[in-house]
């Protein structure tokens, strides 16, 4: 049966005041808070967040802004040198969607964001949580920002006991509850910092929240056990060979196709990965000769990566050679490895 939760107006306009009061005191110094409130800012910094922490964003953040100080810089820059800034944040799709976003802006809306939540849903790579996000931090409008921290929140706040996913239908509701046109775009900062110093995954702080006075999750004793999680599968385990062809300071890179996982990226050329692991006399050696270095793990969304490094050290020639036979492969130095995913600079390791 649905659980039905009846708002209770005096009880939340009550604790919205104390979580925002506790925001004003304990707000954390972000890039992306310091000065005035930039559209293009604010969607830069929320979709480096769906990627990552605020810790490992923030010099990427810092680094995208020295370049591209504007959305017109950033939609006017070559797509290579995005996606090899972007390296190391992850899921390179949205690093597509980030570009194709900015060229948008300025040719469909006058390099303008759109200041609605409706209309920032129509920008590639904007879904929900990042169109509520830009439209109540960058524009001040009363949207229902949800992330996984916001949800734990809320799920806590209620003791909701359906599991996720099935629970985020509930958990839109009741938060939408607490949406207001007063601050608007502090309120979902206050939760997000609510979440990330007091109401964290383990060992919430109770003690120390504002919202105690109303939270179901406080006064069952076992805050921690929310959100319920439906039980989890393990993720599927792939295998493959990465290749590691070195010579004078410089290794051989792909450039992958620009479909399917971590397209259009520079990578370390690899077997296919499959199902169960290779063995030395399946894998199809680009030169013959390489020895075994090591294995790595690496996980991804939806499978977790064991690869094994093999390596090689190759003469002038061998490599003039290789790269005239694949003509999407190139020698790259040492020193320009940030350009790869980490998947791949994870095998850069066994040189
Ligand atoms: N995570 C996602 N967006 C954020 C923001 N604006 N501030 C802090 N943490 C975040």
């Amino acid at each position: 049966m649905a659980l039905i939760i009846e708002k209770d107006e005096g009880l939340v306009s009550r604790l919205r005041v104390a979580l925002l009061d506790w925001y004003d005191r304990h707000r954390r110094d972000l890039p992306w808070r310091r000065g005035a409130r930039d559209p293009y800012r604010v969607w830069l910094s929320e979709i480096m967040l769906q990627q990552t922490t605020t810790a490992h964003a923030a010099p990427y953040y810092s680094r995208f802004l020295e370049l591209w100080p504007t959305v017109g810089d950033l939609a006017a820059a070559p797509e290579e040198q995005i996606m090899a800034e972007w390296a190391g944040l992850g899921y390179y799709s949205r690093a597509r969607n980030l570009i194709k976003c900015a060229r948008a802006v300025v040719a469909d809306h006058g390099g303008r964001f759109p200041d609605s939540e409706e209309g920032l849903l129509g920008l590639p790579g904007l879904g929900a949580y990042t169109a509520a996000a830009v439209a109540a931090i960058a524009f001040d409008k009363p949207a229902n920002v949800i992330d996984g921290n916001i949800e734990r929140v809320m799920a806590r706040l209620y003791a909701i006991e359906t599991p996720l996913p099935d629970a985020k239908p509930l958990i839109r509701r009741v938060a939408a509850q607490w949406v207001s046109a007063d601050r608007a775009g502090d309120w979902p900062q206050a939760l997000m910092d609510l979440s990330a110093a007091v109401c964290r995954p383990k060992a919430p702080q109770c003690l120390l929240c504002p919202l105690r006075e109303g939270c179901r999750g406080f006064s069952s004793g076992k805050p921690e056990k929310y959100p319920v999680k439906a039980a989890k599968t393990a993720k599927p385990r792939r295998y493959g060979i990465a290749f590691l062809i070195v010579g004078d300071g410089a290794f051989i890179a792909e450039r992958r196709a620009d479909k399917g996982l971590l397209g259009g990226m520079l990578g370390v050329p690899h077997t296919p990965w499959r199902d169960t692991p290779w063995t030395a006399a399946e894998a199809d050696q680009p030169l013959p000769g390489f020895r075994p270095a090591g294995t790595y793990e690496h996980v991804f969304t939806h499978f977790a990566l064991e690869q094994a490094v093999w390596k090689r050290e190759a003469t002038a020639a061998e490599i003039a050679d290789l790269l005239r036979r694949h003509n999407d492969w190139q020698l790259v130095p040492f020193a320009e490895q940030k350009a790869l995913p980490t998947v791949f600079r994870k095998a850069l390791k066994f040189v």
